[in-house]
C-alpha cells in the first residue's frame, strides 16, 4: 500500500546535486524505498556520509541508510558495473545484498553495445551503452533483467513490491535532467530515457500518491557533451578548475554558462515542482558574480540578494505549483 511518493527530479542537464539532496531527504523522511526511474550507468551521483565521499551510478542512495534500493523498469543495467558498484558499496561496509532490488523489465547493456559506442562522437555520450540499449528496448529486441542469471538474486516484480500490504513510502532519485530528456532536451544532444516526473510516475505509482516534487538545479548550469554550450569567457574556465566541475562518471570538463531563467521557469511548469533547490550558490557568493541569462541576454545582479530576490519574484509569478526555494550552500544539506 504506498502512502506516498516524492520525486527528485534534474532541472538542467545533469550534475545538479541529485545524490546529495536524496541523501539528504534520505536522513529527513521516513522512506521505505529509494527509486531509480531513468537512465543507467551514464548516471554519476556524488554525496557525502559519515565522512565518506561515495559516488554511484546505478543504485540509489537507500542502500546507505539500510532502505530498499530499487532499479525501476525505465532503467537500463550494464551487468559488469553493476556488480562492481555492489562490491564497492558492500566494501565500504554497506548492506547491498538484502537492499537492492531490480524490476524484472529492467533492460541490460550488451558488451556490443558498449563496443559500438566506442567511436561516438556526435552527441558525446557516457559511451556506457546507454542509447543502443534503449534503442533495442523499443525495437523490441532487448535482454530484460528477468533473464540475466546473473542477477536472479535481486529480481522483483515492482508491482508487487509497491502494491503488499506493507505501508511503502517512496523517495524516487532520478538520473540526467530536463535538458537531456529525450522529448524534452535539446535533441539529438539527449540522453535516451525520460528524465521528468513523467519518467516516475511510470514505475506503477498512481499519481495521485505523488507529494512533494523536488526541483534540483545549480545557481549556473553545466553540460557534458559534444555540441558547444560554454560562451568564452575565462571565469568558467576558472569555476570549472577551483570547484571541480568534471564529470562523476567520465571525468570529462563540464561546460558552463549562467543559469537561464526561461529554462527554468518551463522546466518548474512542466514537472510541476513543489520545492525548488538550488545548488552551488556558494560558488556564485565566492566569485562575487551573480548573473543570469534572461531572453538570451545576460543580466547581472550588485550582490546575492538582489539574484535571489529577482529569482523569488520571477519563479513565483510563472510557477503556479512551486511553494517553496532553497539557495542551498553547502555540499552536504540542503
Ligand atoms: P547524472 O545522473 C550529465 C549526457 C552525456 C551526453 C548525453 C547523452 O549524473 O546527472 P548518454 O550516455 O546518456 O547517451 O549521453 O547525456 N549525460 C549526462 N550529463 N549528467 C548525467 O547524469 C548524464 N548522463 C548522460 O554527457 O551529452
Ligand atoms: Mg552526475
Amino acid at each position: 500500500m504506498i502512502q506516498y511518493a516524492d520525486i527528485i527530479v534534474d532541472l538542467q542537464a545533469g550534475d545538479t546535486g541529485k545524490g546529495k539532496v536524496a541523501n539528504h531527504l534520505t536522513e529527513q523522511n521516513d522512506y521505505t524505498h529509494i527509486i531509480r526511474y531513468n537512465g543507467g550507468g551514464n548516471a554519476g551521483h556524488t554525496f557525502y556520509h559519515n565522512n565518506n565521499k561515495i559516488v554511484t551510478h546505478n543504485i540509489t542512495v537507500g542502500i546507505i541508510h539500510n532502505k530498499k534500493s530499487v532499479i525501476g523498469p525505465g532503467c537500463v543495467i550494464d551487468t559488469k558495473k553493476l556488480l562492481e558498484e555492489i562490491e564497492y558499496l558492500e566494501n565500504m561496509g554497506y548492506n547491498v545484498k538484502d537492499k537492492l532490488l531490480i524490476d524484472k523489465r529492467v533492460h541490460i547493456v550488451k558488451q556490443e553495445y558498449i563496443e559500438e559506442e566506442t567511436n561516438e562522437t556526435i552527441i558525446g555520450t557516457t559511451k556506457t551503452g546507454t542509447g543502443p540499449t534503449y534503442r533495442n528496448k523499443y525495437d523490441r529486441k532487448g535482454l530484460r533483467a528477468e533473464n540475466c542469471e546473473e542477477l536472479s538474486p535481486y529480481i522483483i516484480d515492482i508491482y508487487d513490491e509497491l502494491h503488499g500490504k506493507e505501508p511503502v513510502r517512496i523517495l524516487f532519485e532520478g538520473a540526467q535532467g530536463f535538458e537531456l530528456d529525450i522529448d524534452w532536451g535539446d535533441y539529438p544532444y539527449v540522453t535516451s530515457s525520460h528524465c521528468t516526473v513523467g519518467g516516475a510516475l511510470n514505475n506503477g505509482v498512481p499519481h495521485q500518491k505523488i507529494r512533494d516534487v523536488y526541483g534540483i538545479a545549480k545557481a549556473y548550469r553545466t553540460y557534458v557533451g559534444s555540441k558547444k554550450f560554454e560562451p568564452s569567457d575565462e571565469i568558467f574556465d576558472y569555476i570549472r578548475n577551483k570547484f571541480d566541475e568534471f564529470g562523476a562518471t567520465t571525468g570529462r570538463a563540464r561546460q558552463l554558462n549562467w543559469l537561464d531563467i526561461n529554462e527554468l521557469i518551463k522546466s518548474i511548469n512542466i514537472n510541476g515542482v513543489t520545492t525548488l533547490i538550488i545548488n552551488k550558490f556558494d560558488v556564485l557568493k565566492e566569485i562575487n558574480t551573480f548573473n543570469i541569462i534572461e531572453n538570451n541576454d545576460v543580466k547581472s545582479f550588485e550582490s546575492s540578494d538582489e539574484f535571489v530576490q529577482y529569482i523569488q519574484t520571477k519563479l513565483s509569478k510563472h510557477c503556479e505549483t512551486l511553494s517553496d526555494i532553497k539557495f542551498s550552500e553547502t555540499p552536504y544539506i540542503i
